[in-house]
């Protein structure tokens, strides 16, 4: 592994371990026991097999263009229908699951994951403590099937990111004098809290339960988690800092959004808006000045930048550089040092989802969440072999990263990201694919993709060969803006998105797009929402965000931002088959404050999870008087970001 880089820290490549590593002996999954696993028990061939061997009825429309929801022939009759009643709109202190599921909090921020975990004390919290407790914000939850334990219990792994922190309520007494308030000992415990938790989860008597100590639990931080650098940008001279000269060796991740499994079973985490991290100026001729501009670096959300050097861009402007990456985490070993795969690109990385496609080859979308950014597709060169770790462990450095432009004829025109080709060359600035993927939004311009309304999650289905595209909203869009991709000016609500791959093949460079719904109140003509008329007035919603697909395929929906239209964030499903397609139907309510992230099921669709992420995070919301106490409800206790795992009552999958 890792033959094209330096390798200035040879204890750090955890890759020789592999074919020899002593948990094989003591009973430990491995990568390779995982898969083995998930192949049996998902029958994951066979979806690939229903991919390749699809007719879509999506795919054989030809020139239609983009049409209105309610129109599209069932395309697999064994996509069922939702068969739950829904719950009402609306907002209160509490979370809400539909009638005959019941929704557990799982785990919540501060709750330990090792024996010697501190006793979670909000009001004495510190950095060292942090770094042993699970992290803040919850967003992407991926789950990693393990083998039964020796009394048959269920069990896996949660891949938790934990994505920012929500200063104000997060920490006491600092709200009044904010920035001022803010020390270095509080920005240490705020960077202890990014990143990410791996959590072993087992099912003790038909619940769900975290297993504390676990040998797989981890917490990776956004300052003491080493990790590397790999794929072509590896090196770079625009990723050397003063602390890692080499520009292969980061401290860290953070702004952890949502992410990704991929089918060999490894935790991927999307680095997303890392330019509020940095502070400080850069002088307007210095050489990172446009890169960072585009960007939107520095942007002074946090105050690490006042404490360490390396977030105060006028002291080490090349940091920035080193974030808004893909990470990988082998979730199965807890000393794995991640890897931030460069050649999936540099920007505000939403998501990370990835399908096997007929050949072979693995295909990665992501999202790049900004007003007027692009979608995009990674195509490895190499393909996946099931329980290979040799082969996959290395698949994301090496293969064409794509951006999305939607032309009006219905047509999704896949442009490759590759130094030397078009205008992505020396005249514009470029001297190496490095540089393409440092500045994967410059080199997106150039090639014409299409400025969206703020792409969020991407989420393949491989039982359909279709793809869709959260796009949340954007109210900046003018008039004279508006295109057949991103129809409304002042787009407040927010829109989804279906690419229908050709055949089934998530390779293609040429696809097609239609919406699928425009989101937002539908009674209300103004707003110009377009849903299935069978949907009710609680099975609208507004600004999608996160989406799931269930193992039986069908698709589920989280916001972020539908309070704006008067009722709590939460989960809804979304039809795509048939009459019903583009029908929304209301499934689990956050509490006040909160948007709803990672939506996950496990490989049978029985148990769903959830993540409420900033709760009582209302306006003018504090550590002393936030919007709710959810879900201790405890007068010392402020709200937790927590994970809630649903399950039906009696058994039986998610959604009927
Ligand atoms: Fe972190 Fe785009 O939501
Ligand atoms: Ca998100
Ligand atoms: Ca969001």
């Amino acid at each position: 592994m890792h033959k094209k880089e330096a390798a200035p820290m040879a204890m750090m490549d955890d890759s020789e371990n592999k074919p020899v590593n002593p948990r094989i002996a003591a009973g430990v999954a491995t990568i390779g026991d995982v898969i083995g696993h998930r192949l049996s028990r998902r029958g994951f061939l066979g979806g690939l097999g229903a991919v390749s061997g699809l007719a879509l009825a999506g795919c054989t429309r030809g020139g239609e263009a983009p049409g209105p929801v309610g129109s599209r022939e069932a395309v697999s009759a064994d996509i069922p229908a939702f068969r739950f009643d829904e719950i009402a709109r609306g907002m209160d202190e509490t979370h809400h699951v539909a009638e005959g599921y019941r929704a557990d909090v799982l785990i919540r921020w501060g709750d330990p994951l090792f024996a010697d975990s501190p006793v979670f004390d909000p009001a004495n919290q510190t950095a060292e403590a942090q770094r042993r407790q699970f992290g803040y914000n919850n967003d992407f939850i991926g789950y990693v099937p393990l083998e039964a334990d020796s009394e048959g219990r269920e069990r896996a792994l949660l891949c938790v990111n934990h994505e920012y922190t929500s200063t104000n309520i997060m920490l006491p007494g600092v709200a009044a004098g904010y920035p001022a308030s803010m020390t270095r000992e509080l920005c240490e415990i705020e960077m202890a809290a990014h990143g990410g938790s791996v959590v072993e989860i087992r099912k003790e008597d038909g619940v769900w339960k975290p297993v504390t100590d676990s040998y797989y639990n981890r917490r990776i931080t956004a300052d003491t988690t080493k990790m590397r650098v790999s794929g072509p940008a590896a090196g770079s001279p625009r990723l050397q800092t003063t602390e890692d000269p080499t520009g292969v060796v980061v401290s860290g991740t953070m702004n952890n959004c949502a992410g990704g499994i991929t089918p060999w079973g490894t935790y991927l985490m999307a680095e997303e808006n890392f330019n509020g991290n940095f502070l400080g100026e850069l002088p307007e001729n210095h050489p990172e000045a446009e890169n960072h501009k585009r960007y939107g670096v520095p942007s002074g959300w946090y105050q690490w930048g006042r404490f360490f050097d390396r977030y105060d861009v006028s002291k080490e402007p090349n940091e920035p550089n080193r974030f808004g990456w893909i990470v990988e985490v082998d979730p199965t070993d807890p000393n794995h040092v991640p890897r931030k795969r460069t050649a999936l690109g540099r920007f505000k990385h939403e998501g990370a989802e990835s399908v096997v496609a007929p050949d072979g080859r693995v295909v990665v979308y992501s999202g790049d969440d900004q007003r007027f950014d692009y979608v995009y597709k990674f195509v490895t060169k190499g393909k996946f072999e099931p329980g290979n770790w040799t082969v996959n462990g290395d698949l994301l450095d090496e293969g064409t990263l794509y951006v999305a432009r939607f032309d009006a004829d219905g047509t999704v025109a896949w442009l490759p990201l590759v130094y030397g080709t078009g205008p992505l060359t020396e005249e514009n600035g470029f001297a190496s694919q490095a540089d393409v993927l440092i500045e994967t939004r410059r080199a997106g311009d150039l090639l014409g993709a299409t400025p969206m309304d703020r792409p969020e999650d991407v989420e393949p289905n491989a039982k359909t060969g279709r793809v869709y595209v959260m796009l949340t909203n954007n109210d900046r869009r003018t008039e004279a803006q508006v295109d057949a991709a991103n129809p409304r000016a002042s787009n407040r609500f927010g829109h989804i998105i279906e690419i229908i791959e050709p055949e089934g093949d998530f390779t293609s460079e040429t696809s097609r797009w239609e919406i699928l719904v425009r989101c937002g109140d539908p009674s209300i003509a103004p707003v110009g929402a377009l849903w299935n008329p069978l949907t009710t007035d609680n099975g609208w919603f507004a600004s999608p965000d996160n989406c799931a697909i269930d193992p039986q395929g069908r698709l589920w929906v989280s916001t972020d931002g539908n309070e704006d239209s008067g009722a709590a964030d939460g989960l809804w499903a979304l039809e795509t088959e048939g009459e019903r397609r583009g029908t929304g139907r209301h499934f689990f309510r956050c509490p006040v404050g909160a948007e709803m992230c990672g939506p996950r099921f496990n490989e049978t669709g029985e148990a769903l999870f959830l993540a409420v992420q900033h709760p009582g995070d209302t306006d003018g919301a504090t550590y002393e008087a936030p919007g709710t106490r959810w879900p201790d409800f405890q007068p010392a206790m402020p709200p937790r970001p927590s994970v809630v795992v649903v399950t039906k009552q009696g058994g039986g999958p998610i959604g009927g």
